[in-house]
């Protein structure tokens, strides 16, 4: 399953692994928000289709097509089926099961997902009444997804049908309902895009630690900076836009924000390696991957988490180079994924070690220091970020770069500009 309008490029995707392995036999035939791929050989799947595609929302494993007519017609022999397989699957007197009842996201939600809530009420109706020793063992979607094992029943409504699978959740590509994860809005936060940065750390799994050093590039108005800084990291925030991040009083030394190209930008000696490099500029895949090639060549990171902005058409074409490259170097994991929160753009996630021979020392201008923002404040009173006490001062009305240096600004900030 993908987001409704993105089967194409799944579908290729499915194609370009099946090219790699040298097979004919699959087939991809592209539905709306799915793809089902026919012609697989018996047994483990093949290497390239283990790990989950980029638009891959949720996979149903041997998954079967039953016509929807109407919720009734269509509940009771799809729970029978389903019935039989979790029956075969729960060996174990301790096996618990879930369903996941789901539609693919849509840009206009509607019926479909109105038809998912509807048809899942009435299989667990259905299955608790005539299976109740299934009932017993059901459990919610969030207790399998917390316990980390389990099986799962999902009905996927599509339009005209629903497509059905029970597997092991090990075999899904995602622990919730139809690779789901909509994140908490938190009301400090001064973008939207705080939700996808938080939907990467949760699918990274390895949250950033206090004190550990973040560069973000493109950083205004500041969504992502403000999720590593409520964990108590030091940010770099790179861009020319003002950042919006309230209750920065009370976060001294731990924000520094620079107006300059983030393309262009090289860490400091005393930042490097740094733990999370962050970017999020709007800018083309293939600038995105001179600028991922530039900091794993130097050494200059840990951990990455790149947004990478679609373009209009064949967005595969725009992300091979990409791939090509990342596959190539030598102690670098990634992940490249279309996450609930991303729109048309993607979020590279991955990690580096560092390469033997890498230079790893920039060239040394002037260390980075971790001042606060002295932008101008956008609230007069903000509240700080959660954990923090509110600052409750009124917010300092900073001179803008334009204007006399503020005493003890950092240097970076007054001089180093443009783009
Ligand atoms: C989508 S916004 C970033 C939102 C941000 N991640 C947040 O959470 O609030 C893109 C930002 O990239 C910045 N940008 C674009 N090109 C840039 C460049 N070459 N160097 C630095 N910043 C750039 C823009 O000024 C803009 O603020």
């Amino acid at each position: 399953m993908c987001r409704s309008g993105y089967q194409e490029p799944l579908a290729e995707e499915v194609r370009a692994a099946a090219a790699r392995q040298g097979r004919r036999g699959w087939a991809a035939e592209a539905g709306s928000g799915w793809v089902a791929v026919r012609g697989l050989p018996p047994g483990p799947l093949p290497a390239p289709l283990r790990a989950p595609l980029i638009f891959e929302r949720q996979r149903l494993p041997m998954a079967r097509w039953f016509p929807l007519v109407d919720t009734a017609a269509t509940s009771e022999p799809l729970a029978a089926w389903l019935a039989e397989r979790l029956a075969a699957g729960l060996a174990r007197p301790d096996a618990t099961w879930c369903l996941h009842a789901y539609a693919p996201e849509t840009s206009v939600p509607g019926s479909l997902e109105a038809g998912a809530r509807r048809l899942g009420m009435a299989l667990l109706r259905a299955l608790g009444e005539r299976w109740p020793a299934l009932g017993q063992r059901r459990r919610t979607p969030e207790a399998v997804a917390a316990a980390g094992s389990g099986w799962v029943a999902q009905a996927c409504v599509v339009a005209g049908g629903v497509w059905a699978a029970a597997g092991a959740l090990g075999s899904l590509s995602d622990r919730f309902p139809g690779g789901v994860h909509r994140m908490r809005p938190d009301p400090q936060a001064p973008s939207r895009s705080y939700l996808k940065i938080e939907e990467a750390l949760e699918l990274m799994g390895t949250p950033p630690l206090p004190r550990e050093r973040v560069v973000d590039l493109g950083a205004a108005p500041g969504g992502w900076s403000y999720a590593f800084l409520k964990r108590g990291c030091r940010v770099l925030a790179v861009d020319n836009g003002p950042l919006k991040i309230r209750g920065l009083e009370e976060l001294p030394g731990q924000l520094t924000h620079l107006r300059e190209d983030g393309l262009t930008f090289r860490p400091d000696a005393e930042w490097v390696p740094v733990d999370w490099l962050a970017a999020d500029m709007l800018i083309a895949p293939g600038a995105a991957l001179g600028l991922i090639r530039r900091w794993l060549a130097g050494g200059w990171l840990r951990r990455f988490i790149v947004n990478i902005k679609l373009p209009q058409r064949h967005p595969l074409v725009a992300l091979a180079p990409i791939q090509e490259h990342l596959r190539g170097v030598p102690g670098c994991r990634f992940r490249l994924r279309h996450l609930y929160h991303d729109r048309r753009e993607v979020t590279l996630m991955g990690t580096a070690e560092p390469q033997p021979g890498a230079p790893r020392r920039p060239v040394h201008r002037r260390p980075h220091r971790t001042e606060p923002h002295r932008a101008p404040h956008p609230t007069a009173r903000g509240s700080a970020p959660p954990g923090r006490p509110g600052p409750g001062a009124p917010a300092r009305r900073a001179p803008t770069t334009r204007g006399p240096e503020p005493r003890g600004a950092p240097r970076n900030v007054r001089r180093r500009r443009g783009r």
